[in-house]
């Protein structure tokens, strides 16, 4: 089988790569790829959101199978175009992928059907949202739902700081139209549920944790995710059927019942609250890095996976038993500012699974490329092993422009 996948980053790697060890895969296209998977893919450069070209080269090569990777991709409507074209495609349609870019789709859907979440109330006047925080108990969470998506989540701790992100939110034109909600203030550990979803079906993966703070000890701003590791020893086997039967399963009957059938991963962004588990945000595609984490873990047949979910069928997933902890190195000033171009050097020392988030390949030199840079996983038969053997191999990597995290994994060694 020819198989296509689309985007650039760890994530895709890890997709790449789960994909190479299928015997039925014959030859894997990555559009637009990166440096990393050079050695088991072909990269072809088209950009994630230029949906017709990446349907006519489906079509000119006889792509057999497209795995969607980021959520810009889903956003702009690439399955709509790829199933208009008859094409494989392995994602969610951009009304189904609105679970994941509206957050007032999202909330309303979890209240219509009952799925354990926090209070929220949607807001488009600045002074209506402000008297509605003012009366509240803080911290105060407010998340940005329009055009400019990703710009936001504040949690604030006082009236001044919730004043000034409504604000930037309501009154300043650059964030464009759109609303905010604002949402009760949940706490306990977080952990991501991904599924594969078909319909009705649900498949439950492995579950993971990411690190989304900038530095040790979740200090600093707000990432992509610094790091995850996978299996979660304080999720209990009842968290886990809980969070399946109170959240996942109900949210794919409910999306078939609201006719936009999801169909690709469901990724619920949880957290284990003292009221049980809840759900924070919802993802309409593999997470990144969780997906580094959890693929590598997998047994079964990834392309059956796929294939099950784009064309109805049945599959049963398999996982192996041993741990693993992945670590990213970033680029200095990230998630801000950062210089590219600094050369990385080691890598072929490396003995932990290397994804590549953001690098690129200029005359046999690699080179940061992005914010996120590199992704090193390690694994053993305990997470602390797995542990162990990332930070080893991190050492082994040589560059002037990178850090990275010493503490992921924190929760799980306490
Ligand atoms: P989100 O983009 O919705 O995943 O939010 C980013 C981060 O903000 C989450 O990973 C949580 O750590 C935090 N967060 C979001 N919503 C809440 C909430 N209702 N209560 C507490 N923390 C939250
Ligand atoms: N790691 C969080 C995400 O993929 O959105």
């Amino acid at each position: 089988m020819k198989v296509l996948v689309i985007g650039s980053g760890g994530r895709e790697h890890a997709i790449v790569d789960a994909l190479s060890r299928s015997a039925k895969v014959e030859k894997i296209y990555a559009a637009p790829g990166n440096a990393g998977m050079a050695a088991q893919a072909e990269c072809v450069n088209i950009g994630v959101t230029d949906v017709e070209a990446l349907r006519d080269f489906a079509l000119e090569n006889k792509i057999e199978l497209t795995v969607v990777g980021p959520e810009a991709a889903l956003a702009v409507g690439v399955v709509d175009v790829f199933k208009a074209a008859h094409l494989r495609i392995f994602g969610p349609t951009k009304a189904a992928a609105r679970i994941e870019s509206s957050k007032e789709f999202a909330k309303e859907l979890m209240a219509k059907y009952n799925i354990p979440t926090s209070g929220f109330k949607a807001f488009t006047s600045y002074e209506e949202a402000r008297d509605f925080v003012a009366g509240r108990p803080f911290p105060a969470v407010l998340k940005y739902d329009g055009l400019a998506a990703g710009k936001g989540v504040v949690i604030a701790q006082d009236m001044e700081e919730a004043d000034a992100a409504l604000k930037d939110m309501l009154l300043d034109d650059k964030f464009g139209e759109g609303k905010v909600v604002v949402e009760d203030f949940l706490t306990g550990p977080e952990f991501s549920f991904m599924c594969f979803v078909s319909g009705h079906k649900v498949w439950p993966m492995e579950l993971s944790q990411d690190h989304k703070r900038a530095f040790d000890g979740d200090k600093g701003p707000n990432t992509g995710g610094m790091g995850a590791y996978s299996p979660l020893p304080f999720i209990t086997d009842e968290d886990k059927e809980y969070a399946l039967s109170h959240v996942l399963q109900p949210v794919a009957d409910a999306m078939v019942e609201e006719g936009c059938p999801f169909e690709g991963v469901l990724y619920g962004g949880l957290m284990k609250t003292p009221d049980g588990v809840k759900v924070i945000e919802f993802n309409a595609r593999f997470g990144d890095p969780e997906t580094e984490v959890v693929l590598p873990r997998l047994k079964s047949d990834i392309v059956d996976i796929f294939c099950a979910v784009a064309d109805g069928g049945d599959t049963q997933l398999e996982w192996h038993d041993f741990a693993t902890l992945g670590i990213v190195l970033a680029s200095k000033g990230y998630p801000d500012a950062y210089e590219k171009g600094h050369e990385i050097k080691g890598l072929d020392a490396v003995e932990s699974h290397l994804y590549h988030m953001g690098t690129c390949e200029k005359e046999g030199r690699i080179l940061t490329a992005g914010g996120r840079v590199l992704f090193v996983v390690g694994r053993g038969a305990t997470l602390k092993e797995a542990r162990e053997m990332a930070l080893r191999d991190v050492e082994k990597i040589e560059c002037d422009n990178l850090f990275h995290r010493s503490d992921i994994g924190y929760q799980a060694f306490k």
